[in-house]
């Protein structure tokens, strides 16, 4: 194992294979589950990359909730549930955590993010529960913001800072030059003392310099470099050759 760095709040997952009890269902029929042994987290960011539905979300949905998250989404003060579809992978996974625990936190999933800002309405409608949540989203309803103004609001007013940030397709609703935005907020985060899980898409985001990258394969999860994923070499090769590319799609 590695030696414990106190800037590391997660260093490592670890999946307790022989305690499952059926591999042949759903999560743990998946190749990402089927092949885990550990995960060595990145003090910095961890990426996790690969194909639509060869189980990123699944992953980062049981150290979410490894780590206290709703899995829904929001932060560890979020409780609501708009449907039960979570695996039980958390159950059998175990978190090395760092000597220092985060002082903030956040699960950002792009599919359930509307419920978030549903429930945080629902939560400041009761005058008797404190400050307003939405003070700490730039004082607006997130339901009032466009989806990739949401985003940005909560990664600028609402990340606190030293904190355990998960973030699932982060991307979704972000135009390339809000991608770049993006990696600059991370750059900021991560130098005030923040860890980040990211899965993603975007061969802007996985760009990000101090990180490690793993891809999700048919053997399980596999370290990889940024030039080799298939992100940037797919989006370079098309972006150089692309009219060569459509001719061989569109003929
Ligand atoms: N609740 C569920 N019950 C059964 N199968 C599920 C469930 N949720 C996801 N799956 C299946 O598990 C696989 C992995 O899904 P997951 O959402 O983790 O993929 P992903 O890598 O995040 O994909 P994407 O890049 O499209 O977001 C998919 O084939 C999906 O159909
Ligand atoms: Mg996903």
């Amino acid at each position: 194992m590695k030696a414990i760095d106190a800037e590391h709040y997660l260093i490592e997952a670890f999946l307790n294979r022989a305690d499952i009890p059926d591999a042949s269902i759903y999560p743990f029929n998946l190749p990402i589950v089927q092949h885990f042994t550990t995960l060595e987290f990145h003090p910095k960011i961890t990426f996790i990359v690969g194909e639509n539905g060869s189980g990123k979300s699944t992953l980062l949905e049981a150290l979410a909730i490894g780590v206290g998250f709703n899995a829904e989404g929001g932060s560890k003060n979020f409780h609501f549930s708009t449907m039960d579809s979570h695996s039980g992978l958390h159950d059998f996974m175990r978190l090395t955590k760092g000597l220092h625990r985060p002082k903030d936190g956040y699960f950002l999933r792009a599919e359930t993010f509307y419920n978030v800002a549903s429930e945080i309405e629902r939560l400041d409608e009761d005058p008797t529960a404190g400050p307003p949540i939405k003070t700490y989203y730039n004082n607006k309803s997130l339901h009032a913001q466009s989806h990739g103004e949401s985003f940005m609001t909560l990664m600028e007013h609402r990340f606190g800072g030293k904190g355990l940030y998960i973030l699932d397709e982060p991307e979704a609703a972000l135009s390339p030059s809000r991608q770049l935005k993006l990696l600059s907020l991370l750059h900021k985060h991560i130098k005030s003392g923040s860890q980040f899980i990211i899965a993603t898409h975007s061969p802007i985001i996985m760009g990000y310099p101090d990180a490690s990258i793993f891809l999700v394969t048919k053997g399980g999860l596999r370290a990889t470099t940024y030039e080799d994923t298939e992100h940037y070499q797919l989006t370079k090769y098309f972006l150089d050759n692309r009219q060569k590319v459509l001719k061989e799609l569109l003929d």
